[in-house]
């Protein structure tokens, strides 16, 4: 046998040695490697339970917990070497233990398979994925947050079809998205708790002759859920990897939608926020241009999320019971999505608090395009107008003073009540903005008093240690 057959964990049987070809595509080390901390975390969880179910010596049991201390310390000091044909992050660990510790090593695979392993491992990196995706989630709705406090009483056009339809507040407008942020962190609550199962002792299917004690390594490992109930499920599940991919996939696509709006806002035409140079870049030509580079890369980084998911699904996808090697690809989509979606979550934060919003620009659009219309038909409505008249009469005082280039507040008494007897001089407050904004009280609406409390309830929720 030759050597590099002889390190392989699976050696035994085979007289000929690997082809190089076989060896890239099988190896998964050069993205694995991300569970090495995981994966001696979980070692030695399992060699402690080995050793008080009397599996294990307590001798070895020492050596071979040390010996993972000193093979992670030398990994965080860049000093293993990785090698294509010990094909994944387990093998490196355990070849690397026999080194330090000889004999011993062999014995930590007792009762375990590499199938129950890495399913273990992924488990343990996907709910500290979940930590870190909740705090990022948590500061960017911080951003949101402030920003919207910051511009309390600024008004914008809302939109719907992308034309101007009636005016609300901006904080308003950013309160839509801490609620979507919220939604995300819950899903992610969730899919947590289906993810702190244990796999490790399903074994490579079929569970294990050792009379092994899950459940207590569950407790040492954080895995709230206990242990799975079926070892062929236990090794082959990576439904919590494609919850995590689906929830990925809809925050990116929230996020995609704030960064469409910031490009909208921070261009020309809108006007209602400049970026901050941090986050914009120039044009090597236009000398003039200050372009959005951040907010279009998050717009654009949801397809590579987008496709995360649906590379997971597929992989899944007519896989029959239980482990196959298809399950290898599982990770980096995983790790590709997590990274992207955290990457954008960072960014977004202080992009936010570095914008300027320009108020008066805002105000000034809701001056234009009559997003006052629906308050007049509104009034005549209160007046007793039947609502669809009421839409009629509206629709004709914007084409009056659309024609003559006025707003509907500078139309004159006389001209309203050749439209209609029952406008009074008191419909001009009613087309003012605030009062339109004000008067929208239903719950969720966006009147002042309403969105006051939704940032003053956020914050409370958002920074409890300030209570
Ligand atoms: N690198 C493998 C993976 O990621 C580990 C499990 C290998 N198991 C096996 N039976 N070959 O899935």
């Amino acid at each position: 046998m030759s050597d590099q057959a002889s390190q392989k964990q699976w050696g035994g049987r085979f007289t000929e040695p690997t082809h190089e070809l076989m060896e890239r595509i099988n190896a998964s080390i050069f993205f694995d490697r991300r569970l090495y901390a995981q994966d001696i975390r979980a070692s030695q969880a399992h060699a402690a339970m080995l050793a008080r179910q009397g599996i294990l010596s307590l001798d070895d049991t020492v050596a071979i917990i040390q010996g993972l201390d000193k093979v992670r310390e030398e990994i965080e000091a860049g000093q293993m070497e990785w090698r294509v044909s010990l094909e994944d992050i387990h093998t490196h660990v355990e070849v690397r233990l026999k080194e330090l510790i000889g004999e011993a090593a062999g014995r930590l695979h007792t009762a375990r398979s590499r199938n129950d392993q890495v399913a273990t491992d992924l488990r343990l990196w996907v709910m500290q994925a979940c930590r870190d995706l909740d705090r990022a989630l948590m500061e960017f709705q911080r951003a949101l947050v402030d920003l919207g406090q910051a511009h309390a009483s600024a008004i914008m056009p809302g939109y719907t079809h992308l034309q101007r339809a009636q005016p609300v507040l901006f904080a308003h407008h950013l309160l839509a998205y801490v609620e979507m942020a919220w939604r995300d962190r819950e899903r992610l609550a969730d899919c947590y708790r289906r993810t702190a199962v244990l796999p490790l002792g399903a074994a490579a299917l079929a569970g294990t002759t050792h009379p092994i004690d899950p459940f207590a390594v569950a407790q040492d490992l954080g895995f709230s859920g206990g242990a799975c109930g079926n070892s062929l499920d236990a090794v082959s599940d990576r439904d919590f990897a494609a919850e995590l991919l689906f929830i990925l996939a809809l925050c990116q696509v929230h996020l995609s939608r704030l960064a469409e709006e910031l490009v909208l806002w921070s261009s020309n035409e809108f006007g209602f926020i400049r970026l901050s140079d941090a986050f914009t870049t120039g044009s090597s030509i236009m000398p003039q241009k200050k372009n959005p580079d951040a907010a279009e890369l998050i717009r654009g980084k949801t397809g590579r999320v987008l496709g995360d998911l649906v590379a997971l699904l597929t992989v899944l996808k007519g896989l029959p019971l239980a482990y196959n090697k298809d399950l290898q690809e599982d990770k980096e989509p995983v790790f590709d999505a997590v990274e992207t979606v955290l990457d954008c979550l960072r960014v977004l934060a202080p992009m936010l608090a570095g914008a300027s919003v320009r108020e008066e620009a805002m105000a000034q659009a809701v001056k234009q395009g009559f997003l006052n219309a629906t308050e007049l038909a509104d009034y005549l409505a209160a007046k007793g107008v039947p609502f669809r008249s009421a839409h009629e009469i509206a629709g004709r005082a914007v084409r009056l003073a659309e024609q003559s280039g006025r707003a509907l507040e500078e139309l004159t008494l006389e001209e309203y009540k050749s439209l209609s007897s029952v406008i009074e001089q008191d419909v001009f407050p009613v087309l003012e903005a605030e009062h339109a904004i004000d008067r929208r009280r239903s719950p969720g609406g966006t009147a002042g008093e309403n969105v006051r409390a939704a940032l003053n309830l956020a914050r409370k929720r958002l920074w409890p240690e300030s209570e």
